[in-house]
Formats: structure tokens, C-alpha cells, sequence
């Protein structure tokens, strides 16, 4: 009698036996296939890693290895819808409002500023958080942008974008818990946010200036129809990612900017060994990137 090999909380193997089965062959098809999708590199080395978050899988789609998945995810019909389930597994989400708030103070009284400064007449101002995860990112710019009294009568425009379709669809209703407060002050708290549903919603006018989509950065095509930023927040995301993904991305980002347009990375994250386009600005609150004038 052949047994079905079953995921268990260890690993995924034989009844009891609770050993790793996947073979090194097999977690290199899928690595390339996850890299080849979205860029994601990180932890994929680990074949426990990756066991982990595909057994569940295996077992709810029936497969009978890993292998098996493999051949799934590249040529099922239902494939592609797939392999957005799985780089949902194994991606964080983590984010929250005013997070990593010296950079949010150069952005506020250096970058926003100078871009009023050189502003031709056109009186309008375009931000795009790059793998914005539940939205946190997006509408702390909209505030802050919100509360500079010179930026009233602009088109302000906050753009919010992530491969992960749930996420987005939990940035676009904007409610959220205590955890994503944890740096926010009780001021802002209670001027932008309404209690509703034991949670807290964003105010309208300030979701009113942010608008929300499924972008897999990767599809660098797709960024001519965001149109051209002012600044980009791509923030936590690159370091997930393999070198030629950043490459890629990072030289889309600077079509995308406008020039003197600014790039804000993650506190880890830097343009070392990636490219030399941009212009290294110290500001006095922090370290960013500029696209040259
Ligand atoms: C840790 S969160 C960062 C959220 C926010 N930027 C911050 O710093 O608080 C990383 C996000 O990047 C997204 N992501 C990872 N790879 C991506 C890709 N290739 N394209 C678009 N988004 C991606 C993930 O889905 C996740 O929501």
C-alpha cells in the first residue's frame, strides 16, 4: 500500500515521518520560478523555508510533491493565480503609520519644500509608496502632505501599490488596528482617523487623495500609467529581492521620477551595487537618493 506523503508541522513527510522531502533539485525550480516572477529571493535558500510555506499548499491542491507543484504553478491554467498564492506566503506584510519618522521629517521640511520651490506653475505633487502592503505608507504621506498649508490649492496625488491583491484590498478600506498606531501621535490619531468597527478609518479627505493597485514591480512596463513622481517611497521591498531584480526596478524607478525627483529607501536598504544614476543627497535628517536635474 503506498502512503500518502502528508505535510506535518515539522516538514512534509510520511505519516510520522516528519523529515524533509523536498530534493534540492526541486527547490531550485522553484526558487528560479518565484525569482522569475517577482523578484523574491529572500530566505529561498533555505529549503525548510520554503517547505513550510508550500505544504499547506501541496496538501490543499492534493499534489503529491513538490515537483508535482512545480509543474502546477508553471503550466496549470490556474498557475498564475497560483504563484500569487505562494509569493503571498512568503512575503511580510509588516508596516504601520509614521514609520521610520526622520525620514518622514526630511520629506516634510526638505524634500516637499524644494518642490515647491522649483514648482513652474503646475502646482501639482505625485508620491508613489512602492509596495505600500495594507496602505499604513500611503496615507501617512497623504497627511503629511494634508497638513502643509502651502500644498491647499495643488493636485496632491498619493499613489499606493503591491503585488499582493489582499493587501491592497485592505489599504483601499483603510481601517486598521492598535499596531499600526504604534508611531503614530494622538493628535494625528484622532484629526485623521474615525473610530469604526472597533477599528480606526482614515478620513475621507484624506483617502480621497490616494488611489490603490496590484503592481508587481517586476512589470516595470507598467509604470508609464502611474505617470511621473515627485518622490518615491519604495521603502522594505528591495531587500526582499534578488540584485537583478532591484537593478531593474531602481532604473524604472529613475524613468519614473521626475528629474530632482527623490527615491526613499528602507533605513537598511541602499543603492550600493545596484546603480550610480542617482545623486546621493545628505539631507539633514537623512541619507536619499535623487534623480540628477
Ligand atoms: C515589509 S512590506 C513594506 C511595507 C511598507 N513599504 C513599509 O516599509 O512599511 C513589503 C511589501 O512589499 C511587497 N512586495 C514584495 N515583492 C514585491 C514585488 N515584486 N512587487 C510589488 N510588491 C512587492 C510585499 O507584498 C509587501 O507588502
Amino acid at each position: 500500500m503506498t502512503r500518502r506523503r502528508r505535510w506535518t508541522d515539522t516538514g512534509w513527510g510520511l505519516g510520522d515521518d516528519s523529515r524533509s522531502s523536498m530534493t534540492p533539485e526541486e527547490a531550485r525550480l522553484i526558487q528560479e520560478l518565484i525569482v522569475e516572477f517577482c523578484g523574491l529571493s529572500y530566505g529561498l535558500d533555505s529549503t525548510f523555508f520554503l517547505e513550510r510555506r508550500l505544504g499547506p499548499r501541496l496538501e490543499a491542491l492534493g499534489l503529491q510533491s513538490a515537483r508535482d507543484y512545480y509543474h502546477y504553478l508553471r503550466y496549470d491554467p490556474n498557475g498564475p493565480g497560483e504563484i500569487e498564492t505562494l509569493v503571498e506566503r512568503l512575503t511580510t506584510h509588516e508596516t504601520y503609520l509614521f514609520r521610520e519618522s526622520y525620514q518622514l521629517d526630511a520629506f516634510r521640511l526638505e524634500i516637499v519644500p524644494e518642490i515647491i520651490r522649483r514648482d513652474d506653475g503646475a502646482k501639482s505633487i505625485t508620491v508613489w509608496s512602492a509596495g505600500c502592503s495594507t496602505g499604513e505608507e500611503a496615507y501617512t504621506l497623504a497627511i503629511l502632505l494634508k497638513e502643509d498649508a502651502r500644498l491647499r490649492d495643488w493636485n496632491r496625488r498619493v499613489i499606493g501599490s503591491d503585488i499582493s491583491r489582499k493587501v491592497v484590498a485592505a489599504a483601499r478600506r483603510g481601517q486598521y488596528g492598535p499596531s499600526s498606531f504604534r508611531a503614530t501621535s494622538e493628535y494625528f490619531q484622532r484629526k485623521y482617523f474615525r473610530e469604526k468597527e472597533g477599528k480606526f478609518a482614515v478620513r475621507d479627505d484624506v483617502r480621497s487623495l490616494c488611489s490603490f493597485g496590484q503592481l508587481n514591480l517586476l512589470a516595470t512596463e507598467r509604470f508609464r500609467v502611474l505617470g511621473r513622481c515627485d518622490a518615491i517611497f519604495c521603502r522594505n521591498v528591495l531587500m526582499y529581492l534578488s540584485t537583478e531584480a532591484r537593478e531593474r526596478i531602481v532604473d524604472a524607478f529613475y524613468d519614473s521620477l521626475n528629474p530632482g525627483g527623490y527615491l526613499l529607501l528602507g533605513h537598511s536598504e541602499s543603492l550600493l551595487n545596484v546603480t550610480t544614476r542617482f545623486d546621493l543627497v545628505h539631507l539633514s535628517r537623512d541619507l536619499v537618493y535623487r534623480r540628477p536635474l
